[in-house]
C-alpha cells in the first residue's frame, strides 16, 4: 500500500500506559494513518461508535477493562475491523486464547516495530476486502429484498406508499394479517432507503417475554442487574442511524410502551444501570396484525404512542383480496423450489384454479409453504391436486371471489391489471407489453390509482 493510501486509514490505539501510546501514535502518524487513542476500554467504545476505524491496536491487560472485553464489543458491533493485541511478556497464552476468538494477530511488548507495521498494512487492507465483499452482498440481498410481488390495486398502493416515503425520518406503521408480507415490505423499505448501508433491527416484541425485551431493547452495563456480567449493546443502540423494526408492537406490555414513547419523544436513551444518555438517530418501523386503533379504545394500546408510531400508515392486503396476484406468486415461488430442487415443473389451470377458489387464511407465507411442498412431492412434469395439501384441493368456497365481468369495460380493465401484475407491478413495463402509452394505460385502469 502506498503512502497516499495509508492516509486514509484509520487506527485506534488502546493502552493505559501514557508512554506507549505516545511511541506508537508517533511511529503510525509518521507512516500516513490518522491515529485515534484511549487510555481505557470505555473511550476506545466510544471512539470506534463515532470514527470510522479500519484497524485497532489494543493493550491486554489494562485497569477497569481488559483488551478482550474490547474484542468481543468489537466483534459484534463492528465485526469487520481486525484487532491486533499487544500483550506484555507471560499473557501469552490468554493472548493465543484471544486469537482464536478471532483477533487478527498478537505481539509481544515491546513489539518489532517493522513487523507490527506489515501486519496492520495487512489488517486494514483485510479489512478494506471485507467491506467491498459485504457492500456487494448488501446489494444482492436489497434486491432479492426488494422484490414484492403483486400489481393488484392493494398491493400497489403499499408500494408506492413505500417508496414515496422511504428518504424521510417518519415512523411508519404496517398493519395486514398474518403473512402478507408485512416483514418484506419494511425491509423494502429499508433497503430501498438511504439508509441501506446502516443496519435493519428486526424485535419481535411477541417472541421475546416481557421480562426480557426491555434489556433486549435497551442494552444494560455491567452490574446493572444479577447476571449482568457484562455491558450489553441493545437492539435501540444496534440500530445505529438505520432502521427498528418492531415486530408485533401490538404485544408490547403498559411499561415498555411508556418507556418506547419517551426515547421517541427525547430521541435519546440510557442503558439500564447507565447514567449517559445516548442518542438516538434510527427510523423505527413497526408492525401489526391486530387492529391497533381498536386496541386503542380497549385501553390496551397507548393513544399517544399510537400516534406516534402511525405517522406513514402502509397495508399489507390479505391475499384472498388479491386474486390477480396469487398465480404470478404461484409462479415466482414455483420457480425458487423448482431452482432449489433441480427440478422442472408447471402448475396446470386445473391445479391453479384450485389454488385460486381457495381463502388462504395464511396469506403468501402459506401459498410459499404449499408450492414448497407440491415441489417437493411431485415426481412428474406438473404439479398435480394430489401434492397439494387436502384442505386446499377439497375447498369449497362458500362465495365465489369476484362476480363476473358484465362490461367490456370491466373486462378490459381485469385484463390490462393482469398484465400488470405479471410485469409486478412496473407501469412503464405494462404499457409497453400492451403497446400503448402510460398515459392511455392510466387511463384503461379508470384512475384506479
Ligand atoms: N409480495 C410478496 N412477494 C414475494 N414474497 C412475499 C410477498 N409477500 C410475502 N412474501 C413471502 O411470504 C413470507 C411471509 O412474509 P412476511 O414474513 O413478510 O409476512 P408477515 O406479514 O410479516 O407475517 P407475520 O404477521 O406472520 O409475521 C415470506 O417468506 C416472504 O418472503
Ligand atoms: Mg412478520
Amino acid at each position: 500500500m502506498d503512502q497516499e493510501n495509508r492516509g486514509k486509514a484509520d487506527i485506534l490505539i488502546v493502552d493505559d500506559e501514557p508512554n506507549a501510546r505516545k511511541v506508537l501514535t508517533a511511529i503510525l502518524a509518521g507512516e500516513g494513518y490518522n491515529v485515534y487513542a484511549s487510555p481505557d476500554v470505555a473511550g476506545a467504545m466510544d471512539l470506534m461508535g463515532a470514527r470510522n476505524i479500519d484497524a485497532a491496536i489494543t493493550d491486554l491487560r489494562m485497569p477497569g477493562g481488559d483488551g478482550t472485553a474490547f474484542l468481543d464489543f468489537v466483534r459484534e458491533r463492528h465485526p469487520g475491523t481486525p484487532v491486533i493485541f499487544l500483550t506484555a511478556y507471560g499473557t501469552v497464552e490468554s493472548a493465543v486464547q484471544d486469537l482464536t476468538k478471532g483477533a487478527f494477530y498478537y505481539f509481544v511488548k515491546p513489539p518489532d516495530f517493522l513487523k507490527l507495521k506489515k501486519m496492520l498494512e495487512q489488517a486494514v487492507e483485510h479489512r478494506r476486502l471485507k467491506s467491498e465483499v459485504e457492500s456487494l452482498k448488501a446489494r444482492l440481498d436489497c434486491r432479492r429484498r426488494m422484490s414484492l410481488i403483486g400489481g393488484t390495486d392493494g398491493m400497489l398502493k403499499a408500494a408506492e406508499m413505500i417508496e414515496s416515503v422511504k428518504d424521510t425520518a417518519s415512523s411508519v406503521l404496517i398493519s395486514g394479517e398474518t403473512g402478507t408480507g408485512k416483514e418484506m415490505a419494511a425491509r423494502a423499505l429499508h433497503y430501498g432507503s438511504a439508509r441501506k448501508d446502516m443496519p435493519f433491527v428486526a424485535v419481535n416484541c411477541a417472541a421475546i417475554p416481557a421480562g426480557l425485551l426491555e434489556s433486549e431493547l435497551f442494552g444494560y452495563e455491567k452490574g446493572a442487574f444479577t447476571g449482568a456480567c457484562a455491558r450489553r449493546i441493545g437492539m435501540f443502540e444496534k440500530a445505529g442511524a438505520g432502521t427498528l423494526f418492531l415486530d408485533e408492537i401490538g404485544e408490547l406490555g403498559h411499561p415498555l410502551q411508556a418507556k418506547l414513547l419517551r426515547v421517541l419523544d427525547e430521541r435519546q436513551m440510557q442503558r439500564i444501570g447507565g447514567d449517559r444518555w445516548i442518542k438516538m438517530n434510527f427510523r423505527l418501523v413497526c408492525s401489526t396484525n391486530r387492529d391497533l386503533g381498536e386496541e386503542v379504545k380497549k385501553g390496551n394500546f397507548r393513544e399517544d404512542l399510537f400516534y406516534r408510531i402511525n405517522v406513514v400508515h402502509v397495508n399489507m392486503p390479505p391475499l384472498r383480496a388479491r386474486a390477480e396476484d396469487l398465480p404470478v406468486l404461484a409462479a415466482h415461488f414455483l420457480n425458487e423450489y423448482c431452482r432449489r430442487e433441480g427440478k422442472r415443473l408447471l402448475i396446470p389451470a386445473d391445479v391453479m384454479g384450485i389454488l385460486k377458489k381457495y381463502t388462504w387464511p395464511g396469506n403468501v407465507r402459506q401459498l410459499k409453504n404449499v408450492v414448497e411442498r407440491a415441489v417437493v412431492l411431485a415426481s412428474g412434469q406438473a404439479i398435480t391436486a394430489e401434492e397439494l395439501p387436502p384442505e386446499i384441493s377439497c375447498f369449497k368456497r362458500r362465495h365465489p371471489l369476484s362476480a363476473a365481468p358484465k362490461t367490456l369495460r370491466e373486462l378490459e380493465v381485469q385484463a390490462v391489471r393482469k398484465v400488470l401484475a405479471q410485469c409486478s407491478g412496473n407501469k412503464s413495463r405494462a404499457a409497453k407489453v400492451l403497446g400503448i402509452s402510460r398515459k392511455s394505460f392510466y387511463k384503461k385502469l379508470g384512475g384506479a390509482f
